[in-house]
């Protein structure tokens, strides 16, 4: 009897801590998981034959390839749409950082690639009659208690652009990505449970979210890779189906390059960054292009002066997954034409293959200038880690190219700030951040 009372006693306590977290907390206090760049070594990726002079250059051409793709994906060729599939924003092996992600019941652990400039969720699945080889085995709906395919009229199909989905044979919703550089990957829309291992040692997962189950997947893809997370602004992507769980809000902060630490990317109340020195950005969305998160740059000064740009070049992407800092070619050549001669080292210019501004030895860009973004409502000034990256013991180069697509803000300027997306509030916030110490 005693114990029965007590059992009871405790089984309205749990039922009354249950109510109050439905009713006080509809949001969860929020929680944090690790990214990891693809060149750090903690990474699957991570090759260690390789030099760091290596590592930069294929970073550099990564950030190339991803620069064409936003410009095929932002004009509308038709030629390079074929009859059923729609060229998409992904090529999937061009990102910087990667994670962890648990899917289905009971849940499987696999890595994927996480990605701002993109928004579907996706893994390979088995049947595959043509999937590109990967190291560990298919994620097998038939395996998971919660897997459930969606049908061609549900309403998560529709939110698929019109020519990224059709019925298939038992009506169900397939979805169909092909990439700019003829990759694709074609399956069934589906809902599963997707969780991530928390950096304090738990687990968050999300019953039904929302992913593509791959059974046809070709071209470019990494065997060490199941899949990818798009992180974009689009309806299906982990942040916008996380939606007001996560308060709509994340932020990230980015070690050096070569850092032995992981990054964290937060949600929710811990996204939120409360340092001093706190500036704020309105966010935009293109409805033609809604995957992307657009600033509104201003203008940038180099030493005493600002290159003022023009009205309609003042949309940048902020991307996570570049490396380098795109800029439309007018305003470029500008920006170069102040450093080179803010640095006044013309003797010391080397020719480079992937980069345009090249110095051979560390010491010539001791005068590196101030240097400021503006972006519309919020100064940023940038040091020389932000503009220069070491190529080799005895090169370093400006860490910006120039474009004729769109304009991206890359990932060594966001190094060691904090970086938070607040989609409620419109806006991306930007704080100074020692990264390493997160
Ligand atoms: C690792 O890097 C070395 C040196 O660049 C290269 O030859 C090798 O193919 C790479 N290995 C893998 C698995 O990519
Ligand atoms: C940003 O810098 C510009 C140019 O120096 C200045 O005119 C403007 O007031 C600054 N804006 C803010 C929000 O600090």
């Amino acid at each position: 009897m005693h114990n029965l009372s007590l059992f009871v006693g405790l089984v309205l306590m749990y039922l009354s801590t249950l109510c109050n977290v439905t009713a006080t907390n509809k949001l969860p206090k929020g929680f944090s998981i690790d990214l990891i760049h693809r060149d750090s070594p903690l990474s699957p990726l991570y090759n260690s034959s390789m030099t760091h002079w290596e590592r930069v250059q294929s970073a550099a051409l990564r950030s190339v390839g991803r620069v064409n793709r936003f410009r095929q994906s932002s004009s509308n060729n038709a030629a390079e749409i074929s009859e059923q599939l729609t060229q998409t924003d992904i090529i999937p092996d061009d990102g910087s950082y990667l994670m962890k992600i648990f899917i289905g019941s009971p849940p499987v652990e696999r890595w994927s690639v996480a990605d701002t400039g993109s928004d579907l969720i996706w893994v390979q699945c088995s049947p595959c009659p043509q999937c590109y080889h990967q190291d560990v085995s298919l994620f097998d709906p038939t395996k998971s208690s919660t897997y459930k395919s969606e049908s061609c009229g549900s309403r998560n199909c529709a939110l698929l652009p019109q020519r990224q989905h059709k019925c298939g044979k038992s009506n169900q919703c397939l979805y169909l990505y092909l990439y700019g550089d003829q990759s694709k990957t074609v399956g069934d829309l589906a809902t599963d449970s997707i969780g991530f291992g928390t950096s304090d040692g738990q687990s968050v997962s999300f019953p039904k979210s929302v992913f593509g189950c791959g059974h046809n997947n070709l071209g470019k893809f990494n065997r060490r890779m199941a899949g990818l997370v798009g992180l974009g602004n689009g309806p299906l992507s982990l942040i916008s189906q996380l939606g007001n769980q996560i308060g709509r809000q994340f932020s990230y902060c980015l070690p050096p390059f070569n850092a032995k630490a992981a990054t964290k990317l937060r949600f929710g109340e811990e996204a939120k960054i409360s340092a001093n020195g706190v500036v704020s950005t309105p966010m935009i969305t293109n409805p033609n292009n809604p995957t992307f998160y657009f600033l509104n740059l201003e203008g940038i000064t180099v030493g005493q002066q600002t290159v003022q740009i023009d009205e309609r070049d003042r949309n940048i992407i902020i991307d996570s997954g570049t490396t380098l800092t795109l800029l439309r070619s007018s305003i470029y050549e500008q920006v170069e034409t102040l450093v080179k001669k803010a640095i006044g080292a013309d003797q010391w210019i080397v020719k480079n293959p992937q980069l345009n501004l090249c110095y051979t030895n560390f010491n010539s860009i001791k005068n590196v200038p101030n240097f400021e973004v503006h972006f519309k409502g919020a100064n940023i000034s940038l040091k020389s880690q932000h503009l220069f990256l070491l190529v080799s013991n005895d090169v370093v180069c400006l860490a910006m190219s120039p474009t004729d697509g769109d304009s991206i803000y890359g990932n060594i300027a966001q190094i060691d700030f904090d970086v938070e997306y607040d989609l409620d509030q419109r806006k991306v916030s930007f704080a100074p951040a020692d990264c390493t110490k997160q």
